[in-house]
């Protein structure tokens, strides 16, 4: 009997390149993986349409349907515990998850986030790392807890920031980082690489 594929949920309100990302990482066969679910709480998210294309259910939850954010989640959760999810990816969710949906996946959801936290949560990132003048910016995949950008750190990558940058040119570079480490650090949780020391996250090594 074939095992049975890790399941992802990628949960997006965009434009959808990291999900394109992880979808050509999976059709090239380096994640070992099935997107069961992409989730929007945008009606027209194009990355809604990079789903249909490929074939993949999509499903756009209207939070203006739901008076209040628990019941949002609460619709969320139910969803996500029918397709048995194994890991959910946010690329581009553009909504602060509360506590009962965090707790109801505890240690299962990753985000990624255009600069190198601690610096720079939040939005407007890239504009900030600019006002600010540090010379390197980049992305971060994190696991993530009720603290808004603040989870455990799964991987990094450092871009630098040119004297001629603009917010645009700086988001495109930072770009093409996100679309290599997001899969990477899937990959890394599907196969169990990953060792946890408090906040601290390694990658295990061979002997372990
Ligand atoms: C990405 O840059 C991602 O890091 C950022 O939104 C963009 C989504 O692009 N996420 C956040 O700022 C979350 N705080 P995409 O829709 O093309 O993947």
């Amino acid at each position: 009997m074939p095992s049975e594929k890790f399941k992802l949920a990628v949960l997006v309100s965009g434009r959808g390149s990291n999900l394109q990302a992880i979808i050509d990482s999976i059709e090239k066969k380096y994640l070992p993986a099935e997107i069961s679910l992409i989730l929007s709480n945008v009606p027209d998210a194009y990355a809604l349409q990079r789903g249909k294309k490929h074939g993949l259910e999509t499903v756009f939850l209207d939070p203006k349907k739901f008076s209040k954010r628990d019941d949002y989640e609460k619709h969320m959760i139910e969803l996500l515990q029918t397709k048995s999810i194994d890991l959910i990816c946010l690329a581009g969710f553009m909504r602060i998850l509360g506590k009962n949906f965090i707790e109801a996946f505890s240690g299962k959801i990753i985000n990624i986030h255009p600069s190198l936290l601690p610096a720079f949560p939040g939005l407007n990132v890239q504009e900030k790392a600019l006002e600010h003048g540090v010379k390197f910016s980049g992305c971060t995949v994190h696991f993530v807890n009720e603290e808004v950008d603040g989870g455990a750190i799964i991987l990094q990558a450092v871009v630098p920031i040119h004297d001629d940058d603009d917010a645009q040119s700086l988001s495109d570079r930072i770009l093409e980082q996100e679309h290599i480490i997001y899969p990477e650090a899937i990959r890394l949780i599907i196969e169990d690489k990953l060792e946890f020391s408090g906040r601290r996250v390694t990658q295990k090594t061979k002997e372990n």
